[in-house]
Formats: structure tokens, C-alpha cells, sequence
């Protein structure tokens, strides 16, 4: 074995099948060796014993993602990415937005310029299709795919984003065709546009009503046609933010009746109720408005219990930042507005594996190893980025998180993104990132950031992994 560059030894190497004890070898950016008394690298880190698991695959967040002035996201790929690392997160896959009337290529373009030079970790695109037209579904997105673009997101609600059910149809009819990953955002546009009326008329505009205008039931009837439109092209689908009891109730229905359909959920179904958008008319609730918005407690026990159960195949943060206190963020204009208004999201790259490992692994919640599924292998084969990413094995990229366990309050002054508060202020925390690497680079050592905007590498995405045959097949 030629000269290993780096030794990380005495590693509790967790991935999303095993738990066991050995050194790792890297080389070239890559892990070339696994072993116990490995020799000598030109580098040691000691792990001393402690948990080692893949960097995290966070597979939603959104980045620098053009939006209507004056509001503009917090993070772009330089303090996202930051973020991200410090939080252990190697690899991020966000949002190539289609404008109504653009281009996709136009989209992913534009993306690169804002990704170029900037990044500190690895990170892959998603599309998001606004524009269904012919030369979209006949000529972009067959060609964006092979290129490496084999995620799409397309939206059920949202004015600028959303496609009717036959718009649907027509994605979901390319990503059978070319065996690309749909991922569809469900919620009933109608119902929302009505209730959302309704409670204007009747003055209710604080940020609180923005859950009254988005109850369980329109996520469960879009999620059910969802899964029906998808039943009717006979294509995989993977349903994104899934937010309580009703829509995990047709995903289950949906799976018990041989269909393929994954399911992701992020942190603020676990940790956020419809509280935290207010139990009086504040405005400080407007930090929380995100879509679908966060339940009640019974709901977050259905999100625990779907995490444990494999009824989710992803756990991603739908990190959408933008500042509270600043015209450009969830004040327009600087104006306190009516929650129709308000921007959608909330940060949580960084607290993403953090809470789920303090929370799930060490609330003895979830195992270690459907931890490493949840947040990192299985994302990265649902997006075709497996077995570089997502594992710890003879060849993936060292990309490693080294755990350190303790408790500690959780401030916003201790976190890396641009964003002005996290909605996890306050809460204890019994575990964070001692050590992350990034291709054998330290890029986070427990207290500094290690800097290098630039040294992170745009991943074309091959097809996905999770789905090797398809329904009847
Ligand atoms: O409120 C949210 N989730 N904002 C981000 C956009 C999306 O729909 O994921
Ligand atoms: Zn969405
Ligand atoms: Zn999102």
C-alpha cells in the first residue's frame, strides 16, 4: 500500500448498515483504506474512539435562489456551504429555479454563475420546472438530464411556480421516460387561495393564520393526487416536506398498494409547532412561516415514528433563509406585512444533523445507522450521487464527520449562515460536529471554519439508485 496522506484512527465508523471499529485511510481526497493498525499516514487525526459517520447529503436547501425584490435570500453558496460544513453537511443539492416564460438552461446557467467559486463543500442541482412547455419536456429536460440534472421539483401551489395536474402529467411522463427523480411539493393551491381570502376578510393577517390558511387537509388531498397522478403515469415519486399524520397516512396507503413513492421530512416537523408562528397576532412568528407550516405535537410523534419505521427515505432541511429584521427578508419593504406576504422559510442547514442526532440518535429515537440512511446515504442515491457520497467505503470521497457529545445551549451567534436568527434558539443540544472533511480536508475542527470558497465541485448527478426496478417490473 503506497504512503496513506491521512490517517483517521480509532473511528467508530457508522454507516447506514453497520457500527464498527476502524482506522480510516485517505489518499487523493478519497478513502483508500479501512482497517484496524493501519500504517502510518503523513497526517494522524485521532478519533478516539468516538462516532464517525459520511458527511451529510442534504438534498433540500435552497440557496441564492433568485426571488422577487426586495427580497432576496440570506446565504448564498459561500455562507451556505459554510454553514453547511459546520454543521457536518458535505454535500448540498439546491434549487435551479425555472422562471415562467424562461428557460431551464437559462435557470441552470444562472445558477452556475452563482455557485462558481463560492462553494466550500460539493454540491449537485436540482431543476425546478415552473414552465412545462413543449421544448422544456421534449428537448431541456432530456438533454439537462443527461448532462446530470436528474432531479426535478415541481410545485402544486405557489402562483410563480405551480403546473395544473396535466402539467404534472407531462413532468412526470419525462422522469419515466429518462428515469429521473421527481419530487413534487403538495399542497392545494385553491384551498389556500380561498382560505387565505377568507381570513383576510376577516382581518386575520398576522403570521399565525399562515397555518390556519394551510391545514393538513390541503397537503393530504395534494399528496393523494400526487400520488395518483404518479400511479398514472407508473413513475416513482418523491413527496418533499411531508408534515404530519394525514399525508404520511396516503404514502403508507400508497405503498401498501405496490406504488413507488419516497417521502422526505425535515427539522421543523420534529422540533416546531403552530405555536411557534404565534399564539398572539406578534409578528415575531413570521421567523417560523414556512410551507407545508409546522402541526402540533401528535403530528411531530407521527414524523418521529415514520423517521423510525422507513416510511421516510430522506431527512433534508429545507434550509430557505431569509433575515427577520430586514426589508429584504420577512419584513418587505421593512414593513410588518400580511402573512400572504411574507416569505416562505426558514434556515436550518446547520442544525439539520445536530438536532436529529441529538434529539433522535441519542433520545434513542432512531439507530445510529438509520441516522446515516436518513441524512446521508439514502440521499445520496435517491439523487444519484452514491456510493461517492453518503458512505463511508473504499472509494467514496472523505467526506467525514467526527462527533463530539455534550450538552450545550443553542444560539444563533454560534452558527456560520447570514441569516439573523435560527428557530432553534435556546434549545439544548447534546451533540455537534467536533470534526468535519470535506475530500480529506478539514474544513471544520469544533470551533474555526477553514475557509477555501472555491475548493467545492459542481456533481453532475447520475440516475437514481433507490428504485431498481420499477413497480411491476
Ligand atoms: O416554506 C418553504 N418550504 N420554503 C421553501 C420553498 C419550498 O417550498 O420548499
Ligand atoms: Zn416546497
Ligand atoms: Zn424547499
Amino acid at each position: 500500500m503506497s504512503a496513506l496522506e491521512l490517517v483517521v484512527r480509532h473511528a467508530r465508523v457508522a454507516t447506514a448498515a453497520d457500527i464498527f471499529e476502524a482506522d480510516i485511510g485517505i489518499s487523493g481526497g478519497r478513502i483508500v483504506a479501512l482497517g484496524l493498525n493501519l500504517p502510518a499516514g503523513a497526517r494522524e487525526i485521532d478519533a478516539a474512539g468516538r462516532v464517525v459517520t459520511p458527511g451529510g447529503v442534504d438534498a433540500h436547501c435552497h440557496l441564492d435562489q433568485p426571488v422577487d425584490p426586495p427580497v432576496r435570500m440570506a446565504d448564498d453558496f459561500d455562507s451556505g456551504t459554510r454553514s453547511a460544513a459546520c454543521g457536518g453537511t458535505t454535500t448540498v443539492i439546491p434549487f435551479a429555479a425555472q422562471r415562467k416564460g424562461g428557460t431551464l438552461r437559462e435557470a441552470v446557467d444562472d445558477y452556475h454563475r452563482r455557485a462558481e467559486g463560492r462553494a466550500h463543500v460539493d454540491y449537485a442541482f436540482h431543476l425546478i420546472v415552473s414552465d412545462a412547455t413543449p421544448r422544456v419536456l421534449h428537448e431541456e429536460l432530456p438533454a439537462l438530464i443527461r448532462e446530470g440534472y436528474t432531479s426535478f421539483k415541481i410545485y402544486m401551489t405557489y402562483d410563480d411556480l405551480k403546473l395544473d395536474d396535466g402539467q404534472v402529467l407531462d413532468v412526470l411522463a419525462v422522469a419515466r421516460e429518462h428515469g429521473a427523480m421527481a419530487m413534487i411539493h403538495a399542497e392545494n393551491a385553491d384551498c389556500i387561495e380561498w382560505l387565505t381570502r377568507r381570513l383576510e376578510a376577516a382581518g386575520r393577517t398576522a403570521p399565525r393564520f399562515h397555518a390556519h390558511a394551510r391545514p393538513m387537509l390541503v397537503e393530504r388531498e395534494a399528496t393523494h393526487r400526487a400520488i395518483s397522478l404518479a400511479e398514472l403515469v407508473d413513475v416513482p415519486i418523491l413527496i418533499v416536506h411531508v408534515s404530519g399524520r394525514e399525508a404520511v397516512e396516503q404514502i403508507r396507503w400508497a405503498r401498501a398498494h405496490g406504488l413507488k413513492v419516497f417521502a422526505e421530512t425535515c427539522p421543523q416537523y420534529l422540533f416546531l409547532t403552530a405555536d411557534d408562528l404565534g399564539i398572539d397576532d406578534s409578528y415575531l412568528g413570521a421567523r417560523c412561516v414556512c410551507s407545508p407550516p409546522p402541526r402540533d405535537a401528535s403530528n411531530q410523534r407521527v414524523i418521529w415514528d415514520g423517521l423510525g419505521d422507513g416510511l421516510f427515505t430522506v431527512f433534508s432541511s429545507d434550509h430557505a433563509p431569509f433575515r427577520y429584521d430586514a426589508p429584504e427578508g420577512k419584513k418587505p419593504g421593512g414593513e410588518e406585512v400580511a402573512f400572504r406576504h411574507i416569505p416562505n422559510g426558514i434556515p436550518g442547514l446547520e442544525t439539520r444533523l445536530p438536532l436529529l442526532y441529538s434529539e433522535g440518535v441519542l433520545g434513542g429515537r432512531i439507530t445510529l445507522e438509520k441516522f446515516v440512511e436518513l441524512t446521508a446515504t439514502n440521499p445520496a442515491k435517491a439523487y444519484g450521487l452514491h456510493p461517492r457520497k453518503g458512505s463511508i467505503a473504499i472509494g467514496s470521497d472523505a467526506d467525514l464527520v467526527v462527533w463530539g457529545e455534550g450538552e450545550f445551549v443553542l444560539s444563533n451567534e454560534r452558527l456560520h449562515h447570514a441569516v439573523d436568527y435560527t428557530p432553534y434558539e435556546g434549545r439544548t443540544l447534546r451533540a455537534w460536529p467536533a470534526l468535519t472533511l470535506a475530500g480529506g480536508e478539514v474544513v471544520w475542527d469544533g470551533r474555526d471554519f477553514h475557509a477555501r470558497a472555491g475548493r467545492g465541485r459542481f456533481l453532475p448527478c447520475g440516475l437514481p439508485t433507490l428504485m431498481p426496478g420499477r413497480r411491476g417490473a
